[in-house]
């Protein structure tokens, strides 16, 4: 692990050791409708956190590991899953640290992990090879737009996304679906509102804006993602 992370990493454990989570324990709604229909198989969840992702998926009947650098995030995943069934593979590591097998996977989970660009854009290619054929990778977290007119940590665009940055690291596998969407911030179960639904000048709370992604290894094979959706159009 390179110095920048090591620091990172520790900035975690002492968020955690605070216990300074200001998002939900619930799974976040895009991430249930995304998985839903899917026939269960093994599922990687990084940058797991407090395991709220995984445990949900591992309820579902998937073979899940979470993988997350802080060890206090782990620790707080552990328990929480040993008290409903300790069904999850935890492992402590730094994301792009991990071996992660080619074509192992049928989902990988990228949720709110907020890591500078040209790390997320390693990371996405090698989820690209870990994918089984027809496998996922579901990617949300704060979009760009969130720094200056949605509420909520992170303030620095250089680790926000948008649905053009992930398209664009993506060389193999097809997005199937890329949106920027509103809704209330992370702490409850709230519907998701598209983001051009909002009234102008309305004086309602701001809204957390996010980008969502999925993105599907061809089932015949690898393949590029079509122009249109590799422009991110939301
Ligand atoms: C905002 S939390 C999101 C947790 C979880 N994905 C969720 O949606 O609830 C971001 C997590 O990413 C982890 N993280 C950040 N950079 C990482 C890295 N390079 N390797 C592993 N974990 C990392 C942090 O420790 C933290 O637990």
């Amino acid at each position: 692990m390179n110095h920048d992370r090591a620091v990172s990493r520790e900035r975690w454990n002492a968020r955690y050791r605070k216990g300074d989570v200001t998002w939900a324990d619930e799974p976040v709604e895009f991430v249930v409708r995304s998985i839903s229909g899917i026939p269960p198989g093994r599922a990687l969840d990084l940058g797991c956190g407090p395991g709220r992702h995984a445990i949900y998926l591992a309820a579902q009947g998937w073979r899940v590991c979470g993988v997350d650098f802080s060890e206090e995030s782990i620790t707080i995943a552990r328990e929480r899953d040993r008290c409903r069934g300790a069904r999850v593979e935890w492992v402590t590591s730094d994301v792009l640290d991990l071996e992660m097998p080619a074509g192992a996977y049928r989902l990988i989970l990228i949720s709110y992990l907020h890591i500078p660009h040209s790390e997320l854009v390693r990371l996405i290619s090698r989820c690209e090879h870990a994918l089984e054929r027809g496998g996922r990778l579901i990617v949300v977290g704060h979009d760009v737009a969130n720094i200056r007119e949605g509420t909520g940590r992170p303030r620095h665009k250089d680790v926000a996304y948008t649905t053009q940055l992930i398209a664009d690291a993506l060389s193999r596998c097809t997005v199937v679906h890329a949106a920027r969407r509103s809704r209330p911030p992370d702490h409850g179960t709230s519907p998701v509102h598209p983001v051009d639904s909002s009234e102008p000048g309305s004086a309602a709370p701001r809204l957390q804006i996010d980008t969502e992604v999925i993105v599907v290894r061809d089932a015949a094979g690898y393949r590029r993602a079509p122009d249109s959706l590799r422009s991110g159009s939301c």
